[in-house]
């Protein structure tokens, strides 16, 4: 059930909640308040454009009293100016700080990745967090004395330098290759039916770099992880993820004990190629 209603009093009939629906199912004519016929309810990708584009409020849709959404004007996102120099500044943290993130900035985070766009806005992503430092160095004592063992009875290939290189690195230098000193970690996760689970994956992470970083967080993307599950698969029970799991990648985060006082310079670093019929 969608529970698509609309307020009579606040509904102007201007027809924008029709004309921009993507799946074409809300149908508005002359005076008549806009509707979906119960047999075309099957088809909404419940993607509530129609509440967001209405300009009085009037249309809820899957229970959402449009009065609950964020208000947007033309000023509501950040310039082009900031995000540039943003996106040029970010950059990925490979130190940090010994202590707990609050634990209500992750929460907020979360909340607010659970908006970004999914293939078909399927929203079948899972967040495995781990926000608690000593659970993450539970894990991270776990994961090496299993490569430490792995290493020993030849079960990793010499050309995966950096998981040869991780336990004596970390027991004989203290250097954490695989884990960066992170305290915690957020693993998206997708099941293989979505309409694109391995773009969805990535894309949450992207967003979440992001985000986390305007919070004054860093963030390192965490490719280890995959190299580490993928060579020794039993382990991806420690995060519960389940043994067959294929659409996952993980990413880093805590306070950053490191500044960057000035960005890198690669805006000639992709190839740039323009089409023309
Ligand atoms: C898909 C992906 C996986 C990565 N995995 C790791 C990783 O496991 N450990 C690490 O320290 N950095 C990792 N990085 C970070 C890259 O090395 C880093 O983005 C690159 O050196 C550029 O630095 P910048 O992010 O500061 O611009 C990864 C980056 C990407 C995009």
């Amino acid at each position: 059930m969608l529970q698509f209603t609309v307020n009579e009093k606040l509904c102007t009939r201007c027809g924008l909640c029709a004309a921009d629906c993507p799946a074409r199912i809300i149908t508005q004519e002359g005076k008549a308040l806009p509707s979906i016929r119960p047999d075309q309810e099957a088809e909404c990708l419940q993607c509530q454009h129609c509440l967001a584009i209405c300009p009085t409020a009037a249309i809820s849709i899957l229970g959402r009293n449009p009065d609950n959404s964020l208000p947007l004007s033309a000023d509501s996102f950040p310039r082009l100016d900031s995000m540039s120099r943003f996106i040029r500044g970010r950059r990925s943290i490979r130190k940090y700080k010994d202590e707990n993130v609050d634990p209500a900035l992750i929460r907020q985070l979360l909340a607010t990745l659970a908006n970004v766009p999914t293939g078909v806005n399927r929203r079948a992503l899972t967040f495995t967090v781990i926000d608690d430092k000593a659970v993450m160095h539970r894990l991270r004592e776990n994961v090496l004395a299993a490569l430490a063992t792995a290493i020993k009875a030849g079960r990793i290939p010499e050309r995966l330098k950096y998981l040869q290189n991780a336990p004596p690195a970390y027991y004989e230098r203290k250097e954490d290759i695989l884990f960066r000193g992170a305290p915690h970690a957020l693993v998206v996760s997708a099941p293989p039916d979505a309409p694109c689970p391995a773009e969805d994956v990535v894309l949450a992470l992207a967003y979440f770099d992001l985000l986390a970083q305007s919070a004054r967080l860093g963030t390192v993307w965490w490719g280890m992880l995959k190299m580490v599950l993928e060579t020794l698969p039993d382990l991806k029970a420690l995060i519960g993820l389940p043994p067959r799991q294929r659409y996952y990648y993980g990413m880093l985060f805590g306070i950053p004990a490191i500044h960057y006082p000035r960005t890198v310079q690669r805006d000639d670093a992709a190839v740039v190629k323009r089409v023309s019929l």
